[in-house]
């Protein structure tokens, strides 16, 4: 690691008038003060324009005066540091962590309380956190409220969801800040569990765009035993200010001197690029506390899984879903996807095309009434269905050389998980489980917590540790949206937490532009199991009354696999479905899941993205392309590749009259000579993508 941190000055004062910090390249100015009540005040600027107004910093604590004003200044620190590290695995090898810090030791004169704030000024952007030294007059604490503002200075464009505190599976809404309303909200939108308290509260990361083309992101970073910040939206002055998610009692984060909060972080540029390729979030996390992290692997994968989803079979052994129609007895329905055999099938899939790994969901009892009934104990992660062999299977797998991905589906009863865990990674390890697939749907167990609140924000950093501590690998699903703790542990290589392919199989599901804006929101935090790669698009084919659909080509299907970046990434169809299409299933098999650099070549949140990679092992790159419902035309310089080299370019696009409505299975798979100087011109269908591999050739 190469590390260069400069002292720039260190100065002790009583008053001080504004202070600034620069990014390195001085296009980002902060300026930071106190006003005449003593409040703590910041501001953002860049390239001369005002994106962050006078902004009051603070925190309310409970039973005690409000840590908001009469401050005095009494000491300030800058420092410059200049650092790269390599991730275990990511989208580069190699990442540059280059900033100015500033920190301002606050002292409040009645109290003689102290409250540090600290600013990160990074190229593309400001970063700020509250620390809370260890004092004689502060011991334990409870935090009641955070009064963090971001005081925006126009009518802004925005991505938005609800400020929701149990779910983050929602569409994405484009409007204008003024125009930011929960009550618009399709409620028939297939999430089963809502809790949307105020009406103009947002969740971040909050994507924006200025009438003058900046970009802004407003976001958090290392969100550890601290709550989830939402925004609270003032539609008239275009100020936003934190919401934290509140516990069973209403409180927000019990804590003790010295702690710190998660950073608060504001993103600018004028370039899109530099918001979706930016490791400032990754960045602001704590380096690996896991020692030896060579057993953490990307994982490719198939599953029991899209088959549930499409109504082919189901989870519990009955095919009921409910118990109490069974008497509570366990009565094979012949409808169970997760039996020994339907396993080795998929094993067998996963060996032939040299998949690292199959997940098999509904292998252990409970499901009958695993969901809605908030009942405490609904899974012993221990026990399987009688048709699910797990010795047999696990011999089966070990000699096919495909590992098995457990299921711990929850239904929220983190409580319950808990109580569990240790004999549930027992069993992992006994049976060679090297990864873990969680899930939360439901309300939250201990009852009254939100899927945000800091209770559960620690079950989810919790469950990663002591996965951890037996080198197993997590992804979560229904968890609070990452915010970079897989670079603390790495081992935490993927997460749901935002909606996902699979709500197109049973609900109005994901407009074509989704997965345009995921790259400037949900995967600024971490990598996400979406799981892409569905061939067989309309659900019609597997009951003639569905109507639901992938809105989606089956191209576009394939350049998610570079455009989302994730080291978990599932083929998620169904194995017949990729028989009939091996030839677009070479890409799925091609694709790497773990990179050497990233080029994000063309971006613009809600419209399209391009990215070029380099796989992490091999002279190879990969370049995906998407759009949304507009067809696109564009034309791509290849001089990513290196120079002095030939590659053979192969071109999976969209077929002449595709469309993710009327003809999304149409595409074309082309190869051509390319180097360095040739440009590839590509035609997006309406929802469309393109998928290329370049190879080295002699
Ligand atoms: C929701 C998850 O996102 C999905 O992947 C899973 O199949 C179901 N819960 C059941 O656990
Ligand atoms: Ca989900």
């Amino acid at each position: 690691m190469k590390k260069l941190i400069t002292l720039v000055a260190f100065c002790s004062v009583q008053f001080m008038l504004a202070q600034q910090v620069q990014s390195p390249s001085k296009d980002l100015t902060l300026d930071f003060s106190l006003n005449n009540q003593g409040e703590p005040v910041y501001q953002v600027t860049y390239k001369g324009k005002e994106v962050v107004k006078p902004s009051k910093l603070g925190v309310s604590i409970k039973d005690e005066m409000a840590l908001t004003a009469g401050f005095s200044i009494t000491n300030s620190v800058q420092t410059t540091v200049n650092e790269s590290w390599n991730p275990v695995l990511g989208e580069e090898k190699t990442i540059k962590n280059h900033y100015n810090q500033a920190t301002y030791q606050l002292t409040q004169k009645e109290t003689n309380r102290r409250l540090d704030i600290v600013f990160k000024v990074y190229d593309e952007g400001v970063a700020f956190r509250y620390e809370f030294p260890f004092q004689d007059s502060v011991n334990y604490f409870i935090i009641s409220d955070e009064n963090t503002e971001f005081n925006l200075a126009g009518n802004h464009k925005t991505f938005w969801i609800p400020g929701d505190y149990d779910s983050q599976e929602y569409v994405y809404f484009e409007t204008k800040l003024s125009e930011i309303d929960n009550d618009i909200l399709e409620r028939d939108n297939g999430i089963a569990l809502k809790t949307i308290q105020s009406r103009y509260r947002v969740q971040s990361p909050l994507m924006m765009k200025t009438d003058d083309g900046l970009y802004l992101n407003i976001f958090e970073a290392a969100v550890v035993n601290y709550p989830v910040m939402h925004l609270d939206v003032d539609r008239v002055n275009f100020k936003l200010k934190s919401n934290l998610v509140p516990n069973a009692v209403g409180d927000k984060a019990y804590l003790r001197t010295p702690s710190v909060t998660p950073w608060r972080t504001i993103m600018v540029s004028d370039d899109a690029r530099d918001i979706v390729a930016s490791k400032m979030i990754l960045n602001l996390n704590e380096p690996s506390k896991i020692e030896d992290t060579s057993w953490i692997k990307p994982m490719k994968y198939v599953g029991i899984w899209w088959e549930m989803h499409v109504g082919i079979s189901t989870w519990d052994y009955a095919g009921s879903q409910n118990a109490q129609n069974t008497g509570g007895e366990l009565i094979a329905s012949g409808k169970h996807g997760a039996t020994t055999e339907n396993t080795k099938r998929y094993i067998d899939f996963a060996a032939k095309h040299g998949f690292d790994g199959a997940l098999v969901e509904g292998w252990n009892v409970g499901w009958e009434d695993w969901f809605g009934k908030w009942k405490e104990d609904v899974f012993d992660f221990l026990t399987p269905y009688p048709d699910f062999d797990i010795e047999e299977v696990h011999q089966y797998a070990k000699s096919k050389g495909v590992k098995m991905i457990m299921h711990h589906e929850t239904s929220g009863s983190a409580a319950n998980y808990e109580r569990h865990l240790d004999r549930a990674m027992e069993l992992m390890k006994r049976y060679d489980y090297p990864a873990v697939k969680t899930g939360y749907v439901g309300r939250i167990i201990p009852r009254g917590e939100y899927h945000d609140g800091q209770t559960m924000v620690n079950h989810f950093n919790f469950v990663a540790q002591r996965m951890a501590d037996n080198q197993l690998m997590v992804n979560s699903h229904e968890s609070t949206r990452p915010t970079g703790y897989h670079r603390t542990y790495p081992n935490y290589i993927a997460a749901e937490a935002a909606r996902g392919n699979e709500f197109n199989a049973w609900s109005s599901g994901n407009p074509p532009a989704h997965e345009t804006i995921l790259p400037f929101t949900r995967l600024l935090g971490g990598p996400m199991d979406y799981t892409p790669g569905i061939f067989e698009i309309k659900m019609n084919v597997y009951d003639a009354a569905k109507t639901a659909q992938v809105q989606t080509t089956l191209a576009k299907q394939l350049a998610l696999y570079v455009t989302l970046y994730s080291p978990l990434q599932m083929a998620a169809d169904l194995p017949e479905n990729y028989e009939k299409h091996l030839d677009a299933f070479q890409f799925i098999k091609d694709v790497p899941a773990d990179w050497q650099q990233s080029i994000y070549l063309e971006a613009e949140p809600g419209d399209y993205l391009t990215v070029a990679r380099k796989d992490k092992y091999s002279e190879s790159w990969f370049l995906g392309t998407i759009t949304d419902e507009n067809p696109r035309t564009t034309e791509i310089k290849l001089d990513f590749l290196s120079p002095n080299k030939k590659y053979k370019a192969t071109i999976y696009k969209d077929g002449k009259n595709a469309h993710w409505q009327t003809n999304p299975k149409s595409y074309e798979i082309t190869t051509q000579t390319v180097t360095g100087k040739s440009k590839l011109k590509l035609n997006l269908a309406a929802s469309g993508g393109a998928a290329v591999s370049f190879e080295p050739v002699d």
